[in-house]
């Protein structure tokens, strides 16, 4: 499974870019970097290289087509996230066209799913945390994704996303989805086991004790 992190914060995604495949931000994220838009995608671009998701803020597709262009041509790992409406649907399919890569965004059910795999979509981005919030498991819905795209073979890969916890990691590449986008807080979690602290700590004093 690629890992990618969900956040605009440049100094997070160089502590971890030697694990990364790639970068989700979201309208939030960069506001809450308060950065220019533009200026945090293009050195995002510079730290890792892979998909990096970046999304368009008009509600119309004409709009978000040519917004979708206009963001393409900030670097060539640029991929462009467009909700999953009608018209983000519509642009979705217009974009993939022109041979720019799509992340279907705010996935909440199987079919939206569905209908953007058959837009072509690039990615598709079931939010897990915001249905998990609501009551119901969102990673049944990546279950459910995986299993209508393998059944058609959709070349639409799963990019888990509103990850909360390590556990929603681990479950997500047991399903099988292509790609886990986790806040920094995630990543950071992944790595750490009490024991593997005490054991170094044992180790560590026992070394000091051996015979020179
Ligand atoms: O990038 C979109 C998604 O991961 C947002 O997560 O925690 O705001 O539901 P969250």
């Amino acid at each position: 499974m690629k890992l990618f992190i969900d956040t605009a914060e440049v100094d997070d995604i160089r502590k971890y870019a030697f694990i990364l495949d790639g970068v989700t931000t979201n309208p939030t994220l960069i506001m809450k970097s308060g950065r220019k838009f533009e200026d945090v995608i293009r050195e995002i671009t510079s730290i890792v290289d892979g998909p990096i998701s970046a999304e368009v803020t008009s509600l119309a597709s004409e709009e978000m087509v040519k917004q979708g262009i206009e963001l393409s041509k900030i670097h060539r790992n640029v991929i462009i996230k467009v909700p999953c409406t009608v018209d983000g649907l519509k642009a979705c399919r217009e974009l993939t066209k022109k041979g720019i890569k799509v992340n279907v965004t705010l996935i909440f059910s199987a079919n939206q799913a569905l209908l953007a795999a058959k837009c072509g979509a690039f990615v598709v981005s079931p939010f897990i945390g915001r249905l998990d919030d609501i009551g119901q498991t969102g990673l049944d819905l990546v279950e459910e994704i995986v299993e209508i795209y393998k059944n058609y073979s959709f070349k639409t890969q799963v990019l888990v996303a509103s990850v909360r916890n390590p556990i929603h990691v681990k479950a997500a590449a047991r399903i099988g989805a292509h790609i886990c986008t986790c806040p920094t807080n995630v990543i950071e979690s992944m790595f750490r086991h009490s024991l593997t602290d005490a054991g170094l700590q044992k180790f560590m004093e026992d070394s000091k004790k051996v015979k020179k």
